[in-house]
């Protein structure tokens, strides 16, 4: 990578030796901060992890931090807990009239819920999820935007012990119909509409339409009239105010679930076609998320959170959600944009609710810094105490332009690595023991095993690069991990590289290390693309663009983004005689139906060929190297050397 590349993209920090010191005043005041911790938790693992499962309220106590020397690991052996108990219930007796949850609309209204407002309307909700049938392991399909309504749901489904499957808002019908066939799930809880940019954008529409093409039945449907249209609604579909209306008063004892009982699916990109449904489990997944919010994000029951991921990933299940909530404190949520309807929205947001730790992604951090910081300056931000960043490599430029104008220099920024896979936080520093270098995550937390390791699964030296591998259990661990013996790969090929441990996760993820131990992450090493922190695997949009009538072949590859860090680039070759206009409005309908909008190639380059080996086989690296304008090697192996040049003077003139 070019030097310039990687100061922008994030590998230059580690390597630049700067380091940034946390305040004292933050450090006086941390939830964590003695280093020890890291020795505590090396020395007495896995019993280190009690102070996550005792961080919740038990009904039963667990009688093992860790059951089970090998697969299965059982976190909390023996422990039985209720997830909407510990975000709700127990909180009553000290903080009820505090504010739980507040939402901030799209239109600039608001709504806010103490925690006895919440408790009150996820038990009313919860009575009536149970009246239309939903019983214990019912798996109810949440596919909603950020309304207050989403971790309502949420949580009358854990109180019933009924695993939910939230599904990002912005996904097609078609997308819905895959993951509610996936699961198995014969509930939904929707919306009439929802509003993006001012517009209304038609749910419900989008929802009937997934009904359709569904294999399986839906035995109800909810509504949410977020439009205030009054929808019609056809058997069986209920509005959700009606319902809550009907159960006005109720209560509904939180079921027992035991700590390896799941509490949710969630729906993520792999290296295959078909969406991969990951399940986190009530016990290890809730402790995980409460400890790494209060350690890594410091937050405290008297904190206003603003995580700004949406609740349809990951992020926003743990850190808006069950971490904040868990832990008692006020989480924000917001379901507009954030230039809308001005450039300082956040900020403003920020200032109205003297937010403490605001959470967001490195690529809303680069739209920031471009449109100025003319915007945050213009209000007081003064309530932040911490920064963080998720989800993609933060650029050391970015990271200093957030410490300075968001955080007036003040504020630490954990910068983030985790997936859809681990649950919460894996590497990071600790804001109140360590030193910050931009463009590194940091260590691994205290208790986590992960390690930069060689093809042969040695430790590479520091400022080489390597794979990271996860190499303990830890108790975010999803359900088919906590199974499955041995290693955790999905490629053979990477076999070697695990065999050392007795145990071990391969992340996809390639990275250095240095001699600290801070990791700095490089990215996918598979065919996932993460785009503005969200992964898109390419196998999934290819075969969308491979059935598009005019598409002789496509490949979908990495490019730059000077916001988005990773753009998606489509190469398409169009079968004879087909115009490239009308196909580009075709590949941009065929994935915004199959996926969703947001799934849609940023940039869509026709080449009469594709670049191939002499099997034929398409060569995407010297694709994904011909879009970086990197050096593209070897190309001895390739067929066509030709499209090399055509694709290159297509790349200099893109369409507009
Ligand atoms: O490549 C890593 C990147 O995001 C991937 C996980 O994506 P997802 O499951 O959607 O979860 C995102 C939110 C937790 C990882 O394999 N990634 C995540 N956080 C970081 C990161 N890359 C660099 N730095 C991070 N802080």
């Amino acid at each position: 990578m070019p030097d310039e590349q990687r100061e922008e993209h994030g590998a230059a920090g580690a390597l630049s030796g700067e380091r940034v010191s946390p305040p004292a005043s933050f450090v006086e005041q941390a939830n964590v901060s003695d280093p020890g911790i890291y020795d505590e938790f090396e020395a007495d693992w896995p019993e280190c992890w009690a102070a996550a499962g005792d961080s919740l309220d038990w009904e039963t106590d667990y009688d093992r931090v860790l059951g089970g020397d090998g697969p299965p690991f059982r976190w909390f052996e023996g422990g039985r807990l209720n997830a909407s108990a510990n975000c709700l219930d127990r909180h009553l007796e000290d903080r009820k009239n505090q504010v739980a949850l507040q939402w901030e609309g799209r239109l600039g209204e608001s709504r806010t819920y103490s925690y006895l407002d919440l408790h009150r309307e996820v038990n009313e909700f919860a009575a009536a999820l149970r009246e239309l049938g939903v019983g214990a392991d019912d798996v109810v399909t949440l596919y909603l935007p950020m309304v207050p309504e989403l971790p309502i749901a949420m949580l009358a489904c854990a109180r019933i012990g009924a695993p939910h499957s939230v599904v990002f808002a912005g996904f097609s019908a078609d997308a819905l119909a895959t993951r509610m066939d996936a699961a198995d799930s014969e509930y939904l809880v929707t919306c009439d509409g929802y509003y993006r940019r001012g517009a209304p954008i038609h749910q419900k529409n989008t929802a009937d339409n997934a009904a359709i093409e569904r294999e399986g039945d839906v035995e109800a449907t909810v509504v949410v009239d977020r439009l205030g249209n009054g929808a019609p609604l056809g058997d069986g579909e209920y509005d959700y105010d009606d319902l809550v209306a009907e159960h006005r008063g109720a209560t509904v004892d939180p079921v027992p679930r035991a700590a390896s009982d799941r509490l949710f699916r969630i729906y993520t990109s792999g290296t295959t076609g078909e969406p991969t449904g990951v399940r986190h489990t009530t016990g290890g997944y809730l402790a995980y998320a409460a400890w790494t919010a209060q350690a890594v994000l410091d937050i405290k029951p008297e904190d206003t959170h603003w995580c700004s991921a949406d609740i349809g990933w990951i992020t926003g299940h743990t850190y808006t959600v069950y971490g904040p909530l868990a832990l008692g404190a006020t989480t924000m949520l917001y379901e507009g944009t954030p230039d809308y309807p001005e450039k300082d929205r956040v900020w403003d947001l920020i200032e109205r609710n003297a937010v403490d730790v605001f959470y967001t992604a490195p690529t809303a951090v680069r739209a920031f810094m471009k449109w100025g910081e003319e915007y945050p300056d213009a209000h007081d931000l003064s309530s932040l105490r911490l920064l963080g960043t998720v989800g993609e490599p933060i650029n050391p430029r970015a990271w200093r332009w957030y410490h300075e104008h968001i955080g007036g220099g003040e504020c630490p920024i954990v910068d983030t690595w985790w997936q859809t896979e681990t649950g919460g936080a894996m590497v990071s520093t600790l804001p109140g023991v360590d030193d910050m270098k931009p463009g590194s995550a940091g260590k691994p937390l205290p208790g986590v095993g992960a390690e930069v390791v060689d093809a042969d699964g040695d430790p590479v030296d520091p400022g080489e690069t390597g794979y990271l591998v996860l190499t303990r259990p830890w108790p975010g661990m999803p359900e088919s991990m906590a199974e499955q013996d041995g290693w955790f790969a999905q490629r053979e090929s990477v076999r070697p590289s695990l065999e050392r441990f007795d145990w071990a996760y391969f992340t996809e993820d390639g990275a250095t290390v240095d001699e600290d131990g801070y990791v700095t992450l490089l990215g996918r090493v598979d065919d996932v693309i993460n785009v503005a922190g969200h992964r898109f695997g390419t196998m999934e949009i290819e075969r969308v663009l491979a059935d598009v009538e005019g598409v002789a072949e496509a490949a979908v590859v990495s490019g730059p983004d000077d916001l988005k860090g990773e753009a998606l680039y489509a190469y398409v070759s169009a079968a004879e005689g087909v115009s490239e206009d009308d196909l580009r409005a075709a590949v941009h309908d065929a994935v915004e139906d199959a996926i969703g909008a947001i799934a849609v190639p940023d940039v869509v380059v026709f080449t009469p060929d594709l670049p191939k080996t002499r099997s034929g086989k398409i060569m995407r690296r010297l694709l994904e190297a011909v879009t970086h304008g990197d050096d593209l090697g070897d190309t001895s192996a390739l067929r066509n050397p030709e499209v090399v040049g055509e694709i290159e003077s297509a790349l200099d003139d893109p369409p507009t």
